[in-house]
């Protein structure tokens, strides 16, 4: 599956959305869930005082703001400017973060620079699946040796119908026809596929479920990805 969609565009006009949580995409989400997802992430990443971290795709750079006061280093970028101009103000009381455009696919970052990367609910904006064979391989060539990533929140295929049903239960007859047609936009990935890119990229992987106090979790999982220290 390809798509030519916008999506950078569409990211572009979020972040002029009146909350850094309705620009990241979670307009209906509470405070208490998105701490739940916060929490969900640090429990994958665990933040070391030592570490440097890369939040690519970062939005409104909410998890890198979570993320600086503990942590050496924090690297939020973003494909959509108007994304990086927003998780730039957010980072601006930390003056161990920066923020900066980067891609998926060409994070622009040196080789072997951070301890954790997270992608939280990215992967799934890249045009095709041979541009998410080449992100795992950019992931894997800017994580250190002993590295773990996060890619979290991945449409999965096999679980498709459950976000129809989602959607047809929305009263909104517009909404409905607007988020009907998004589905059609975005790469859905299953976890076999997402481990095998992983491993052909020199990653060691494992798919969990989302977390479960979300509504994302019926139709969307996470993948933990290791860099292996060599001769271990
Ligand atoms: C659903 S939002 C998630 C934002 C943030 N990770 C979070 O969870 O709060 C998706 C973000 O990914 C960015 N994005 C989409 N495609 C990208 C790509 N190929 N490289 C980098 N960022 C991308 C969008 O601009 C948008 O800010």
């Amino acid at each position: 599956m390809t798509t030519d969609y916008d999506w950078q565009g569409f990211w572009g006009r979020k972040a002029n959305d009146d909350s850094a949580l309705s620009a990241s995409g979670r307009g209906s989400t509470s405070i208490t869930t998105f701490l739940h997802i916060v929490a969900d992430v640090f429990d994958v990443l665990k933040p070391l005082p030592s570490d440097h971290v890369l939040d690519l795709g970062c939005g409104p750079g909410m998890f890198s703001v979570v993320m600086a006061p503990l942590v050496a280093r924090v690297h939020a970028a973003d494909l959509a400017p108007e994304m990086v101009a927003l998780a730039a103000a957010n980072l601006e009381p930390y003056a161990n973060a920066t923020a900066d455009g980067g891609s998926l696919t060409d994070t622009g970052q040196p080789l072997e620079s951070f301890d954790k990367v997270l992608v939280y609910s990215v992967l799934q904006y890249l045009p095709s699946i041979e541009d998410a064979a080449v992100a795992f391989r950019e992931l894997a060539r800017v994580m250190r040796p002993g590295a773990v990533g996060f890619l979290a929140a991945n449409p999965d295929p096999y679980l498709r119908h459950k976000r129809v049903a989602q959607i047809n239960a929305n009263p909104n007859k517009e909404a409905r026809k607007h988020e009907r047609s998004l589905i059609e936009q975005i790469l859905w990935i299953s976890r076999v596929e997402a481990i095998s890119m992983a491993a052909d990229s020199g990653l060691e992987a494992f798919a969990r479920g989302e977390n479960r106090l979300t509504s994302q979790h019926e139709f969307m999982y996470g993948l933990v990805v290791h860099k292996p220290i060599a001769g271990t």
